[in-house]
Formats: C-alpha cells, structure tokens, sequence
C-alpha cells in the first residue's frame, strides 16, 4: 500500500479500547457468576480471538459495535472444547489461557498463527508445571490435561503481565496461596479486574497473592482507550509542524504511561485534560502540539511501562536531535516479531543512522531521511509505526502489508488520514 501523506496532523481522535483490559474483560467475564457488560470494547482480531476460544468453551458473548455482553458460567462453568483453541496472532490469549486451563476438569490445546508457534511458551509452562499443571510444549501447538493445582511462591524471571496473569489466574483454582514477585512493575490491569470482581487478591508493591477463589461477581467494564494506539498520534503530532492532536479517554494506569514520561523527557508538548477514575483505572484526554525533541536514554525499569511503545518512540527518536539510546528491552526480541531487528532493518532502509545492540538500538537522530518499500513482518505495530515514520520522510514510501494493523487497531488509517 502507498501511504498518503498528511500535510500537518490536526484534529481529535477516539482510539479503540485497551487491547489488554478488553482480554481481561471477556476472560474474566466469562470466569465470573453472572453477565458481564463490556462497553469500549476493542473489537481487533487479538480479542475476537479470545472470545471466540471462550465461545468454544460453551460461553455465550454478544458483541454490538464496541459493546459486548459475556453471560458468565463462573469458574468452574467451562466446557470442553471440541478442537483445539486457535488464539490466532494473540500472545496475551495464548498465555493467559495457558494459566485458565491448566486447573480445569477437562482437557484441550492451543495453537496459533506461524508468529505465535515461534513465541516462547516455556516462560508460563514452566510456573504452572511447578503449580502442577501438566502441559507439553514450549511452543504451540501446546496440549492441557487438566488436573488440580497447588499453590507456588515465584520469583518471575523476566518483567510480564502475561507470565503474571497467567500464575494468577491458576492461582484462583489452585489449593494453597499463590505469590508471584515481579523483578518490575508490569501492567496491573489483572490484579484491578480480579479485585473489583472480588477475588482474593492482595498486592503489595511488586508482589501479589492469590488465593482459592469460589466465586468472582460479574461487574460492568469500561474499556478506556489505548494508550498503546494513541502513541502513533502523540508521537506524529509531536514532530510533524503546526500540528496539535487531543486523543479523548485514553487509559493511563500508571504501568503503562511511560510514553508520556518518555516523551516529556524529549521535549514534547504534552497535556493531559479531564483526568478521571473508572473501577480503578485512570484515563485522561491527552493533546499533544508540534515541539523540537532531543535524544534522550531510555531503560530499567521505565522498560515494562513502555515495552509495545518501542517502535514508535524508536520513530521519535529519529526525528529528535542527539542520540538515543534504548537498552534492556530484549522483551522485544520476543514480540510479534523481533521488534529490534524489524526496527533496524527498516528504518536503515531510510538512510537512519540506528545500530542494533543486544539489548536494545542507538539511534542519531535529527537528519533529514527518505521514504522507502517497507515490510511490517505481519507485526501491528510495525505497520502503525512505519506508517508514521513515512508521513515524516522526504518522498514517497509503500508498506506491504496494512492490513494487519487490525490486529490492535482496525481504523488506524481512517484515523490517521482523517487529521488534515
Ligand atoms: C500484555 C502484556 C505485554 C504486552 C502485550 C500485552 C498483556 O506482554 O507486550 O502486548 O495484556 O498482558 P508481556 O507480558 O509478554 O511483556
């Protein structure tokens, strides 16, 4: 596909909802006692696929525009599905299925696309095999008998909202208490869901407790925006002159603003307006205006807050002046490609000056660069982040595959061709 260019990016945009939170919702909604209303939903292949898995574990789910209905069967209401569970493009279905299934009465498996059979699946099979779970493979297709678990105290090796969520959702069905300590902060929205449905759950700080849990209530979910989405917009809007963009009801838990934190710290014009709560979750309208951004270091443990934002930042960072560094996000590596490598292949073909690392990229920025024939590697937010790197090139450039921007963001372009 051709990418139109945009003369300046100006208006207001309504993001789809928080890939993270609309999983969580149909999930646990489909694990509570009673019917689940869902409104803001994220209507993008990732979360259809988890409600088709949940449809084909006896769950009936209405889905109208971005509102959808889960009638809860409670957690011990799934029935055996008659095939195997296809999460599509999904690590976040895959993973946390992996930790649902595990404590259920029946057996089943897993697989995906060819991106989700090459992502590691070790990194949960292995917690929940120490719990007692008995699943084979490390990689999809993975095969669940389901038997009883038992609690476990467990140090996560790498910082994961998925590996976490997945220990805590056995950890519901599991017959001690279950402990997870995190190495950092990842995204929390699990813990907040599973509260407000009133699990027994505990966080203190960077550990979290679980235990047995009877009953979860259905309660009604709020999906805010994705701040995840809303970074193509903030970081356009950022470099691209005379712009000014307001990206309206967008989630800004805490775990996942290190966009904002970044950003700020280059320099961007950022405010936030009408900042609200809603069942624990904070959510803001964001406007960005037009800056001159300069390079800046970015890792530790800012990393997990900001981990699917990399390749848009990476984006910022070749259009601000000085260097910048991203460091200890081999997370990358292990994404829906390998978000490093894509990164840095891509952009070079632009003339960027950006080298690899093993944990990481270093990037020059502030040179003028050119457009070019890109791939997205099937990966979302390479699409979204390419795109926007071609509206801010000098000529024309193509991406071979804009269609799998659905995966999260399903009218991106509409969006982005609708700000002149
Ligand atoms: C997610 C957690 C993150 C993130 C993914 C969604 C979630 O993955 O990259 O897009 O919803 O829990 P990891 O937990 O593997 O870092």
């Amino acid at each position: 596909m051709q990418i139109r260019k945009i003369k300046k990016a100006v208006g207001t945009i309504k993001v789809p909802g928080d890939k993270s939170i609309s999983h969580r919702a149909v999930m646990l909604g489909s694990l509570a006692n009673g019917i689940t209303s869902v409104s803001g939903f994220l209507s993008g292949a990732d979360c259809l696929s988890t409600i088709d898995c949940f449809r084909n574990m006896g769950i009936e789910i209405n889905i109208d525009d971005d509102n959808v209905i889960v009638y809860g069967k409670g957690l011990h209401g799934l029935k055996q599905p008659n095939k195997m569970l296809y999460t599509g493009n999904s690590g976040t279905t895959t993973r946390l299925l992996c930790g649902i299934l595990a404590g259920q009465k029946f057996n089943s498996s897993i697989t995906g696309d060819a991106s989700i059979q090459k992502r590691p699946m070790g990194r949960v099979v292995k917690p929940l095999s120490m719990m007692g779970a008995k699943i084979e493979n490390e990689f999809c297709p993975l095969y669940i008998t389901g038997t009883n678990l038992k609690g476990i105290d467990y140090k996560m090796p790498v910082a994961s909202a998925q590996v976490k969520t997945a220990i805590l959702l056995a950890g519901l069905y599991a017959n001690d208490e279950t402990v997870v300590r995190e190495i950092e902060k990842s995204r929390d929205h699990t813990e907040l869901m599973l509260g407000a449905m009133g699990a027994d759950i505990n966080v203190d700080d960077l550990n979290i407790t679980v235990r047995k849990t009877e009953n979860l209530s259905a309660i009604d979910v709020n999906v805010p925006g994705d701040i995840s989405s809303a970074a193509f917009f903030m970081v356009l809007a950022s470099i691209m002159p005379n712009s000014e963009v307001t990206i309206t009801n967008v989630g800004i838990n805490p775990t996942r603003t290190g966009i904002i934190d970044v950003l700020k710290d280059m320099g961007a014009d950022i405010t936030l307006e009408n900042v609200h709560t809603n069942a624990g979750e904070s959510i803001a309208d964001i406007t960005v205006r037009s800056s001159n951004l300069k390079g800046t270091t970015i890792g530790g443990d800012i990393i997990p807050r900001l981990i699917d934002e990399l390749p848009i930042i990476a984006v910022a960072a070749v259009f601000a002046d000085g260097t910048t560094t991203i460091k200890d996000a081999e997370e990358l590596k292990v994404k829906e490609t390998n978000r490093i490598r894509a990164v840095v292949d891509e952009f070079k073909k632009c003339g960027i000056d950006i080298t690899e690392t093993d944990d990481g990229m270093i990037i020059h920025g502030g040179k003028s660069i050119s457009g070019a024939d890109f791939k997205t590697y099937g990966d979302h937010r390479m699409a979204m982040s390419l795109s926007v790197l071609a509206q801010l090139a000098d000529g024309d450039s193509t991406i071979d595959d804009s269609q799998c921007a659905c995966v999260s963001y399903p009218n991106f372009f509409d969006d982005l061709y609708g700000l002149e």
